[in-house]
């Protein structure tokens, strides 16, 4: 019996599942860590905490299941995306990543914009600058921390490091490349032109592949410490989004997930890459070969409950806490929650934008705050859903993951709000999972990354819009929807106050 091990280097911790050829999950395994804010706005991780939790976690499957290296027949990779990772020429890691979240880069944005122009951005890149792509990042780096730029050799991505510690190879693959904002999402190849304008050296990106390539095999070394075998298999993976789509069978034109982890996303699968300019949307590669997605990320949607709980209820578990709101009525009695908590991306890309409850008044309790959060994150996923549906994307079929997905309230509320049925799968796993097919389409057992989800991937439940419900959230979305213009202007005083 052969199995298919999947590493996910998440935000809060890593996440591996050992799963069989069938798709049945025969071990998981989590480490967590923290995140270091330096300064408001800022959000950076050491590597190496991600690499010692990828060894801990592969040790501590095999030892569970007392499955060994030998019977791992690929691994796939799977991350964070866009956070800058710099390297110096002895492979050394030079100062801690830039994350995804981190909204430091606005200045260099607004650069990249007048250096490069809004047509041959779209051209190019596929994409509009957002502080948390990884391009601004190295321009960061540039303007702000000379001595360290001038030592960078290679830029990986999150799960990229991980593979070049499993491996030695400096490789990546289309779907995580394409949110550095440097490569050729039309073409899945670096964009020498994006690159050239920016003044970055191509040399320092490594070779980009697709997703299912095998990109690297286990080392000697990284094999004495993990019990991995030597020469195992190690796929392209996917970014972090990619990998949960396929994990969630998200490969086809029509179908749409939403994603409930500490990111808020809307993702569709596209067969054409269709770059509309001005779209807060993404429009990038699909780990699937000749598929690309558009996606809408919201920054903060499960850490808009984690940040609540944490400060507010740390003592209560998230199924206790959820359950108080059930009896709170749709809308919770005239309360609205916007979840800019980090700032936003779509559909505002504004890293001033702050956080808030709108329509306190005494009658409010905890469990009132509690089901505004679930409220007003998926009134913010219905601007992607929306900005989606304005670009011509299909709605055949809705899934929902990640970690607020396991609320069965949370999925109520997001079937009404989205006025659309809303699916959960048989795989609850995330990006880990998905990254696991990756590795098997790899290695030959599945033919195709769709022929693979074809067969292990089924619909569980469905939740249905309850009309009442549609009729009253329709309302409390043109009241969410007004609340981004009108706060604009204060939010941005307050944030230069803080
Ligand atoms: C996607 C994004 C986040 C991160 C963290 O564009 O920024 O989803 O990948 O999970």
């Amino acid at each position: 019996m052969s199995y298919l091990l999947g590493i996910d280097t998440g935000t809060s911790g890593t996440k591996g599942v050992l799963m069989d050829l069938d798709g049945s999950v025969v071990s998981a395994a989590s480490v967590e860590y923290l995140l270091s804010q330096p300064r408001a706005g800022w959000a950076e991780q050491d590597p190496q905490l991600w690499w010692d939790a990828a060894v801990k976690i592969i040790r501590l499957i095999c030892e569970k299941t007392s499955i060994h290296g030998n019977k791992i027949a690929a691994v796939g990779l799977s991350g964070q995306m866009h956070g800058a990772v710099a390297i110096n020429g002895y492979g050394d890691v030079i100062r801690p990543a830039i994350l995804w979240c981190d909204q430091r880069t606005e200045a260099e944005c607004s650069w990249i914009d007048q250096q490069v122009g809004p047509k041959n951005l779209y051209d190019w890149t596929g994409n509009p600058a957002l502080p948390g792509f990884t391009a601004p990042k190295i321009l960061w780096l540039r303007n702000h921390e000379p001595k360290t730029y001038e030592k960078i050799r290679h830029i990986l991505l999150p799960k990229d490091y991980i593979r070049f510690r499993l491996t030695g190879e400096l490789a990546t693959e289309v779907s995580d490349a394409s949110g550095t904002l440097l490569l050729d999402v039309k073409n899945r190849r670096w964009s020498e032109d994006m690159l050239g304008s920016l003044g970055i050296p191509l040399s320092w990106m490594p070779p980009v592949f697709e997703s299912p390539h095998i990109s690297g095999r286990v080392n000697r070394e990284t094999a004495k410490i993990t019990g991995l075998l030597e020469g195992t298999p190690v796929v392209g993976g996917a970014g972090d989004q990619a990998a949960g789509a396929v994990g969630t069978g998200i490969v086809n034109e029509g179908c749409l997930s939403v994603s409930l982890g500490t990111s808020g996303v809307v993702f569709a699968a596209i067969d054409k890459p269709r770059i509309e300019t001005n779209s807060s949307l993404h429009t990038f590669c699909h780990a699937a070969p000749d598929k690309w997605h558009k996606m809408g990320v919201m920054l903060s949607a499960g850490a808009s409950m984690q940040w609540f709980r944490n400060h507010f209820s740390s003592s209560e578990d998230y199924e206790t806490l959820v359950s108080g709101a059930n009896g709170i009525s749709p809308g919770s009695e005239g309360l609205v929650f916007l979840p800019y908590l980090l700032g936003e991306r779509t559909p505002y890309p504004d890293p001033s934008i702050r956080g808030a409850f709108i329509g306190l008044t005494m009658r409010h309790e905890k469990s009132h705050l509690v089901r505004a959060v679930m409220e007003g994150v998926s009134f913010g996923l219905k601007d992607s859903l929306k900005l989606l549906q304005k670009e011509g994307i299909m709605t055949k079929e809705v899934r929902v993951t990640g970690g607020g997905a396991k609320s069965s309230l949370w999925q109520e509320i997001l079937a009404s709000i989205f006025n659309h049925t809303i699916a959960t799968v048989n795989t609850t796993e995330g990006p880990a999972y998905g990254a696991a097919i990756l590795a098997g389409v790899g290695c030959g057992v599945y033919d195709s990354v769709e022929s693979g989800c074809k067969l292990i991937i089924k619909v569980n439940a469905e939740k249905t819009p309850d009309e009442k419900t549609v009729d009253v959230y329709e309302k409390y979305y043109e009241v969410y929807k007004s609340l981004y213009p009108l706060m604009k202007d204060t939010m941005d005083t307050l944030t230069r106050l803080a």
